[in-house]
């Protein structure tokens, strides 16, 4: 069946998700980025990455559709590679990751907490160049406490950790005498983080291991990036596992899956090469630029890390991109 582009009233929007199961929806996503690209070359308009947004839910409706495309490019690797093995882990104590790591080991003596132990090492490797800087931490998910104790114990004196939770019941956890905030409210109320920044930030380092649903993390994101995250701080997302629970659906509310929208950050990364030519990053000719017109957010994104379960994501204001030929 061909693939049609309709028109985008709610109606056709229904009726052309639907033919397009038949199509390839990686395809349509594609296409649906080069469409916001030319919107905003067009327009020149800031809100252009909310027309992604918006082309990506009027496109592909389910994340089915999508998580479909993305799992037949499995077959683009070698059959070597996706020859079915098996794969080993004790059962019993000592765990490499705890033992091995500065995190892991101060976990194990905190009670309350439960967390994959492969974290231990990225806490370790990407957050150890905050400890002792009397840094500002900011963790959507209280539950008991157990990582707000981690984080006040790792990070060391003067370091202000704040949690933020939607149950009432977190508050118990708050300890002002230790420098442990808490504070009660929904990752989705942008106006609600917006004031926990006002309060307590801007942060250095923001950990998002609230409820694991893919627009929450998706919003939270949104609401905290530019205006919660210092420069040279990092935005961490915990719990991808959750967009992939064969028993099910209650993580994947949205049309992608959130681990596909920090992977779209790649594409943000390295928006402003669709709109140039390589010429015009060429500093020893006379055709090179000096100014390039891009999304706000690319010009902050670094480095965008994915771990097992998790994503990494370190803002630093960028130079342009440049080209020298000697
Ligand atoms: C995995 S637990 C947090 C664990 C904690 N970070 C630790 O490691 O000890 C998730 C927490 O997210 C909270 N939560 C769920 N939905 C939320 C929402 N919409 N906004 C804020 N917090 C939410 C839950 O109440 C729960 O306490």
């Amino acid at each position: 069946m061909a693939c049609r582009r309709g028109a985008r009233s709610a109606a056709g929007l229904r009726s052309t998700t639907s033919r397009w199961n038949a199509c390839d929806p990686m395809s349509e996503l594609r296409h649906s980025v080069r469409h916001a690209t030319r919107a905003r070359r067009d327009s020149h308009d800031k809100s252009a990455l909310g027309v992604w947004h918006a082309s990506c839910m009027v496109q592909i409706s389910t994340y089915r559709e999508s998580t479909m495309a993305l799992k037949s490019s499995y077959n683009m690797l070698s059959p070597d590679m996706l020859r079915k093995t098996t794969w080993k882990g004790s059962k019993t104590p000592p765990f490499e990751n705890i033992e091995n790591t500065t995190s892991g080991k101060m976990w194990s003596s905190i009670p309350g907490g439960h967390k994959w132990l492969g974290y231990f090492p990225v806490y370790d490797r990407e957050f150890s160049r905050f400890r002792g800087k009397r840094p500002r931490v900011l963790e959507i998910g209280v539950y008991r406490g157990a990582s707000l104790r981690l984080w006040s114990r790792f990070f060391g004196v003067g370091a202000r950790i704040v949690g933020v939770d939607v149950n009432p019941q977190c508050s118990k956890s708050d300890n002002p005498g230790s420098n442990i905030h808490v504070e009660i409210g929904d990752q989705r109320d942008a106006a609600f983080l917006q004031s926990i920044v006002e309060k307590y930030g801007p942060f250095d380092l923001i950990i998002d291991d609230g409820s694991h649903v893919a627009s929450h993390q998706i919003a939270s994101f949104n609401a905290l990036f530019m205006t919660g995250l210092k420069n040279n701080g990092i935005y961490f997302v915990e719990d991808f596992e959750c967009m992939y629970w064969s028993n099910t659906d209650d993580y994947r509310d949205a049309p992608v899956t959130s681990t596909d929208f920090f992977k779209m950050l790649i594409d943000v990364q390295n928006s402003v090469f669709e709109d140039y030519t390589y010429q015009d990053f060429q500093v020893h000719r006379p055709t090179g630029l000096t100014e390039y017109s891009v999304f706000d957010i690319a010009k902050s994104l670094s480095n965008i890390k994915f771990a097992r379960g998790v994503v990494v994501i370190e803002k630093m204001e960028q130079e342009p991109p440049r080209v020298l030929h000697l």
